[in-house]
């Protein structure tokens, strides 16, 4: 086995990180994995409030995860990132880095100089001076990375490369699947949502939305004047599709289905708007992870809501494991850790 990395995913309830061997290879090793509960208020919508604390969790992971490397890939995906179409002179990777800059400064609220810029490829066409490549810039505001840096490298580790979540999760929930069409990927975490639209395997849009289902346990938790953990009970109890046998109960269901509803209008919107603007490219398909999507009657009320079929990832497929890692632990945790796992897999560190 070559040397292995470790993906970091710096969230709101849990951190988690995968150690994989062979990470640029078609057959990538997990090794190891393990998480630790979020310190409470230290991270919020993927960015680190408290980097002392965060550390110090760090340090709790890496003794029970037992890694054996410092070399980490962290993920940025909160609203602090945007993404924009953008077409650019076809040139090498290289020059596309360094002429990006000048390329986009009109199209950012912030001065360049504080952004972090990366350009992906979707397709190639004839321009008026040239070929050109139309694709997707991605802007990740220096700010909302700095903290999570900073936590990381007070903690003893090396950050060797930082990635947008939504393009880790389609690495290895599509592209390594070798899914062809266009799929629509949906993460739904604690407090952030992102969406990834991929067409034969490459990203084309991508959008992060700031809500998530900690929202639920939330509205739950005031209009019925109970602890979180009671709150958190009941979500997962009744979800949008229990069965409700008394007026409590129904009123539970009646609160969880409109804590959801402006996330459901979210995605619809965030798919309609996609496929509108690139005819022909319809949506076959929505794949799901994260831990907000564990929610009964999540996947029909969202396929409902689409007019989409509605399916949970498999990041795993087709990925070797270590000894110490049984089929079981990675079904059991899979969709988790799919983000700390994409990050590691096939990321510009590997
Ligand atoms: N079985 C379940 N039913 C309903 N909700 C669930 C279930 N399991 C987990 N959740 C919810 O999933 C959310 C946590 O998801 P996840 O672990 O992906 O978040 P995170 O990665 O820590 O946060 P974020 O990515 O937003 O920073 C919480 O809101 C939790 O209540
Ligand atoms: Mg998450």
């Amino acid at each position: 086995m070559g040397k292995s990395i470790v993906g970091l995913d710096l969230a709101a309830n849990t951190i988690r990180a995968v150690e994989v061997a062979d990470a640029d290879k078609a057959r990538p090793t997990v090794v190891r994995f393990a998480e630790v509960p979020t310190p409470p208020d230290s991270i919020r919508k993927g960015e680190v409030i408290e980097p002392n604390t965060v550390a110090g969790a760090l340090r709790q992971l890496w003794h029970v995860g037992k890694f054996r490397t410092k070399n980490v890939v962290l993920g940025v995906g909160n609203q602090r990132v945007l993404s924009r179409d953008l077409t650019i002179p076809k040139s090498s990777r290289e020059q596309i880095r360094e002429s990006l800059p000048f390329q986009v400064q009109d199209m950012l609220p912030v001065p360049v100089g504080d952004a972090i810029l990366d350009f992906y490829p979707v397709s190639e066409a004839a321009g008026e001076n040239g070929p050109v490549l139309h694709g997707l810039l991605v802007a990740a505001i220096k700010d909302a990375v700095l903290a999570n840096v900073k936590a990381v490298q007070l903690a003893g580790l090396n950050p060797a490369a930082v990635d947008l979540i939504p393009f880790a999760l389609s690495r290895v929930a599509v592209t390594r699947q070798q899914l062809t069409g266009t799929v629509a990927m949906v993460e739904l975490g604690a407090e952030t949502t992102s969406v990834v639209v991929i067409t034969d395997g490459v990203p084309q849009f991508v959008r992060i939305i700031p809500t998530g289902g900690n929202d639920v346990t939330k509205l739950l938790s005031a209009r019925f004047e109970i602890g979180w953990d009671e709150a958190e009970a009941i979500k997962r109890h009744f979800g949008l599709g229990g069965t409700a046998r008394t007026s409590d109960d129904a009123r539970a269901v009646a609160v969880i289905t409109e804590s959801s509803s402006e996330l459901f209008a979210s995605l619809r919107n965030t798919v309609s708007y996609f496929v509108n603007t690139r005819p022909g490219q319809a949506v076959t398909k929505i794949l799901l992870a994260g831990g907000g999507a564990k929610m009964p009657g999540f996947a029909s009320a969202l396929s409902d809501h689409t007019r989409i079929p509605v399916a949970m990832t498999d990041p795993f497929a087709g990925v070797a494991r270590g000894r110490s890692i049984t089929p079981d632990a990675l079904a059991a945790r899979g969709t988790a850790v799919a983000v700390a796992f994409g990050l590691a897999v096939g990321s510009k560190a590997a």
